[in-house]
């Protein structure tokens, strides 16, 4: 049955098409289709030896099946030592787990990968690192200057992966096989060129089943192109147990390591890291680095009590409000939700009488943190009117609080962890939605509690007048 053996693949969501066209219709990106072998690819992906779906054996062969509470002869978790890391993973490497590791190019994968490799095997774990990009001598003189050459990783420059596992299998199973990265890895049963869809796909099938197969924990490098996905291996994404993304703002130091997706543990955990002359060093207490150099004095910001998992953060936000020369104003929004700035506008405009429709609105969430938590809504509104009015916000205190849309402000979750932090690190202040009493006098902070946004923007209003330029706040 003579039937076509090429196939177009989306290089980028792996949808797959008869005939080459400009535009995958399946996630609409352009020119990201390519022509690749179907000889090779059986039905959903899966390699099949020889070309031929179906051939060899018919009969199935049995399985024994086990019990939920059996016991398993190691530990399940091994902690690189990596707090920061541990953290992300949920406890440590889970025996037999895959993670993808997305992040953009220089950010710093490998650094963070060859430490936290050096570290584990450090602890008299066998830690193998294959790079594919980068020669053994690279990755070695890369260890000296992070003084890490005492450590016995076990380093090898290579790109197959039938030779990787072979490689593997010798010896006891590592606890950790680093990969870096999945697409320069290439499979024999596969024709395409590396770093193509089938190749990262069948290329990382091959590692999941060594990893499920020996109880290494193996980590893959993925690179993550301009629209922030991880290229090609998108199609990667479901097939491993987590997956993490290691992001960084231009020109800042500071590195966050985010669990998109994680079986074994949490996905709201953040681990983060400042890039330093000698590698990366772990941040244990992220509010110090994000309060830094604050710019105290100033309108237009205020302190955001906020949770990233089970830690609270303290991050400043800024926000600028100018008389806009444009039809429509600019609305600019660094770290946080645009829609979310948007609703906070309405509501201030609709509730509050503050007008900012002719006004260019820029919103900043200070050291490159990303917040998607509704309760940074307060701190938002409170840095916009102190922007727009001039006043500034007392800097010893710290705002969190979710706005709804009839400008009522919502109690947020974890308010006593938030207050806990502010007063750890001096502030005597918050301005917050009610709480308990109880949460009140415990947190040893003056609180001042709102039930409505008008309460906070008259209050604001009122602490800038009798200054020198005080802009107008409508409805005064
Ligand atoms: P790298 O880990 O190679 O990034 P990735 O693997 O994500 O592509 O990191 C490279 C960047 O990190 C490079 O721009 C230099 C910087 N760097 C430091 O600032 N200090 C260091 O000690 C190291 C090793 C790298
Ligand atoms: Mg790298």
């Amino acid at each position: 049955m003579a039937r076509a053996l090429t196939t177009y693949v989306c290089q980028s969501c792996g949808a797959t098409y008869g005939r080459w066209q400009g535009k995958c219709e399946s996630c609409g990106a352009w020119n990201t289709i390519a022509e690749e072998s179907l000889a090779a690819t059986g039905v959903g992906g899966a390699p099949v030896k020889g070309g031929k779906a179906g051939g060899g054996k018919t009969k199935g062969r049995a399985f024994a099946l086990a019990g939920l509470d059996g016991a398993s002869e190691q530990a399940p978790r091994t902690e690189t030592q990596v707090g920061e890391l541990d953290r992300v993973f949920g406890g440590g490497l889970v025996r037999g787990s895959v993670i993808l590791l997305g992040g953009d190019p220089g950010i710093g994968k490998s650094t963070l990968l060859i430490q936290a490799s050096a570290r584990l095997a450090r602890m008299v774990h066998r830690v193998v690192y294959i790079s594919g990009e980068e020669a053994v001598d690279q990755v070695r003189l890369r260890a000296e200057r992070l003084g890490l050459t005492a450590s016995p990783v076990e380093l090898a420059a290579e790109t197959n992966v039938e030779d990787i596992v072979a490689t593997l299998a010798e010896g006891p199973a590592p606890r950790l096989v680093v990969i870096d990265s999945i697409q320069t890895m290439w499979t024999d049963t596969v024709e395409s060129a590396p770093g193509t869809v089938s190749q990262v796909r069948s290329a990382a099938q091959v590692l999941i089943r060594y990893a499920k197969k020996s109880g290494a924990a193996v980590i893959l490098v993925g690179h993550v192109t301009k629209d922030g996905q991880i290229a090609g291996p998108r199609v990667v994404e479901h097939m491993v147990d987590a997956v993490m993304s290691f992001e960084g703002e231009g020109g800042h130091h500071f590195r966050i390591l985010r669990s998109v997706k994680n079986r074994f543990g949490p996905t709201d955990e953040i681990g983060v890291f400042e890039m330093t002359g000698k590698g990366l060093r772990e941040v244990p207490n992220p509010s110090e680095l994000f309060l830094a150099g604050r710019d105290l004095g100033a309108p237009g910001t205020a302190v955001f009590a906020g949770m990233e998992g089970t830690r609270p953060v303290l991050v400043e936000i800024q926000a600028l409000v100018a008389a806009s020369t444009l039809g429509t104003p600019r609305r600019a929004v660094v770290g946080w939700d645009p829609q979310r700035l948007s609703m906070v506008l309405a509501v201030l405009d609709a509730h509050c009488g503050v007008r900012l429709g002719g006004h260019d609105v820029y919103l900043n969430v200070a050291g490159g943190l990303r917040i998607a938590e509704p309760a940074a809504d307060l701190a938002v509104a409170a840095a916009l009117v102190s922007s727009l009015s001039g006043a500034v916000l007392p800097s010893d205190a710290v705002h969190f609080g979710e706005i709804s849309l009839s400008g009522a402000v919502r109690p947020v979750a974890q308010a006593a962890a938030r207050l806990k932090e502010a007063r750890k690190l001096g502030f005597v202040r918050a301005v917050v939605p009610e709480i308990a009493r109880g949460e009140q006098a415990e947190s040893g902070l003056t609180v001042q509690a709102v039930t409505h946004l008008s309460t906070l923007v008259a209050d604001i209003a009122a602490s800038g007048v009798g200054r020198a330029k005080p802009k107008a706040v409508a409805g005064e």
